[in-house]
């Protein structure tokens, strides 16, 4: 499929759902799904990058998750190291800046050192920015907005009256990128689980029953040739 640079999406955030359930159709443990949730991810952000698109922001950990099994919830951060640490050669070559959204300082130190890493060898990177959603919560996001510009009024260095859209945005993880054009979710699940909420404002949702594990490059394909068909007004005429 030909994607005209202005059908494309500049920003593709993904809502990856469904492991467990793939899994148990095969009647295998649920992270067994997880890894092959790895495979689909590889295959979308590869096609991501060679189409241009400028960030895919990836929903890996939300802040609810930590109320899953221990052992699930320790099985996907060993996936998550074991990803970055066989990927991330790879992501750099093909010029990928990794990022990661949320608060990191809850995540076992091998996954924080891992993905500091990650970080900081793909930093100057120009191509695709993938932003790994961690210990994610768009609530959480937004009070940590709300506390960084209380504490700024409060310190005296910014006026009640220069709290804008603007300058709320720069306390939000995702600053300085473009909002999400695009919000993918799989699964069949039609909710927005804490996703993005300040973000999303003007985004565009595409849901599939697919599973994420079942995700790959011919789904991300449907999901923009669908987009492409999107008339988007922003409240215009
Ligand atoms: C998504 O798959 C991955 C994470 C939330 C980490 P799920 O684990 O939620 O899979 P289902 O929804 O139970 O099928
Ligand atoms: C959303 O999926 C979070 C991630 C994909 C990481 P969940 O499976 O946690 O969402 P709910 O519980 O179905 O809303
Ligand atoms: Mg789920």
């Amino acid at each position: 499929m030909k994607q005209t640079e202005q059908h494309l999406p500049k920003h593709i955030a993904i809502i990856m759902d469904g492991n467990g359930r793939w899994a148990e159709k095969r009647f295998m443990p649920r992270l067994f799904g997880h890894k092959a949730g790895v495979e689909a991810l590889r295959s979308v952000i590869s096609r991501c990058s060679s189409l241009g698109v400028e960030v895919l922001t990836l929903y890996a950990f939300s802040t609810e998750n930590w109320k899953r099994p221990a052992d699930e919830v320790g099985g996907l951060m060993e996936l998550l190291v074991q990803f970055l640490q066989k990927e991330i050669a790879e992501l750099h070559r093909n010029g990928i800046k990794i990022r990661c959204i949320g608060d990191l300082s809850a995540l076992p130190e091998r996954a924080q050192a891992e993905v500091e890493k990650a970080r900081s060898l793909t930093e100057s990177n120009t191509g695709l920015t993938v932003n790994i959603a961690l210990n994610y919560g768009g609530r959480d996001e937004l009070l940590r907005a709300a506390k960084g510009l209380a504490a700024a009024v409060a310190s005296g260095s910014l006026a009640l009256e220069e709290i804008t859209a603007d300058a709320f945005e720069k306390h939000l993880y995702t600053s300085g990128q473009p909002d999400p054009d695009l919000i993918i979710r799989t699964s069949g699940e039609q909710r927005i689980s804490n996703f993005l909420l300040w973000q999303l404002a003007y985004s565009e949702f595409y849901f599939t029953d697919v599973l994420w594990p079942d995700f790959d490059s011919n789904e991300l394909d449907k999901a923009l040739e669908t987009y492409a068909k999107r008339h988007r007004r922003f409240g215009k005429l």
